[in-house]
């Protein structure tokens, strides 16, 4: 299944089948993530499975195994973050396994390669139906409340997967580019919600590079010149 149809279909998946997937299988899939398109490549990235560990750690899911992904700390790492793990959500449920993201869980390994633990998610065989019927499934504030101007990418981006639903983004949309914008947090909101924003941003990147592509188009980003927006930080703008 192309990545484009997978993102009018997947969800969140919290139940597997207890046998973990062969070595095999776990092989190719970290061979796939070695080969993902960074949005910032100069950030240096790693993915690692985890086996046989139980993850504990607020809303956790238990699961034969789990993917991390670890990061060098610099600017603009939650995004990348978010680009290049959601480009796996898409690529697992599009063959056919289900995972989901966890935002508050840790493994034992906290470091790889001299890189630091950044998020996980669950995944595996599903237990449960992998895939939504259809569009009207998908639980998701009003477009009209997330985005202004009219694109063709635009629905592909609400339709991203957010840290507890909140779908921190907006897009502004005019003259083929769309300006991606997030709510700007309290410092008590920020605590918990900033890291987790972040990678939600990235994660809708992730979507618009896809629906870009899709589109047959080169997927182009950049950050200057720097947009406003009342009660938003400017995250960038996907030029094509
Ligand atoms: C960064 C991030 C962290 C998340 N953390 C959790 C989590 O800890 N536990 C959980 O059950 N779901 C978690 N989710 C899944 C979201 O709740 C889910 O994506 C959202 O409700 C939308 O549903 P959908 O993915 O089925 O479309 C997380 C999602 C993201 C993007």
């Amino acid at each position: 299944m192309e990545f484009y149809d997978v993102i009018f279909k997947r969800k969140s998946i919290r139940h597997y089948k207890e046998t973990p997937l062969d070595d095999a299988r776990l092989e190719e899939i970290l061979q796939y993530s070695r080969a993902l398109t960074p949005l910032f490549p100069e950030i240096k990235t790693s993915f690692g499975i985890i086996k046989n560990e139980s993850v504990n750690g607020l809303f956790a899911i238990d699961a034969p195994q789990y993917l991390a992904f670890y990061s060098e700390e610099k600017e603009s790492h939650y995004l990348n973050a978010g680009f290049l793990m959601q480009q796996m959500d898409l690529y697992l449920s599009a063959t056919g396994l289900g995972a989901c993201w966890l935002g508050m869980a840790k493994p034992r390994m906290k470091e790889k390669d001299g890189l630091a633990f950044i998020m996980m998610f669950a995944f595996g065989e599903p237990n449960q139906t992998l895939h939504r019927k259809d569009v009207s499934e998908f639980k998701r504030k009003p477009l009209a409340e997330v985005a202004e101007g009219g694109d063709g990418r635009l629905e592909a981006a609400w339709l991203a997967p957010s840290a507890a639903n909140a779908q921190p983004w907006f897009f502004s949309c005019s003259d083929g580019a769309v300006d991606v914008f997030r709510v700007k947090l309290n410092p008590v909101k920020a605590a918990v919600f900033d890291r987790l924003n972040l990678i939600d941003s990235g994660i809708a990147l992730c979507h618009l590079k896809v629906a870009t592509e899709h589109m047959g188009k080169p997927f182009s980003f950049a950050q200057t010149p720097e947009k406003s927006k009342k009660g938003y930080q400017y995250i960038g703008t996907v030029l094509s």
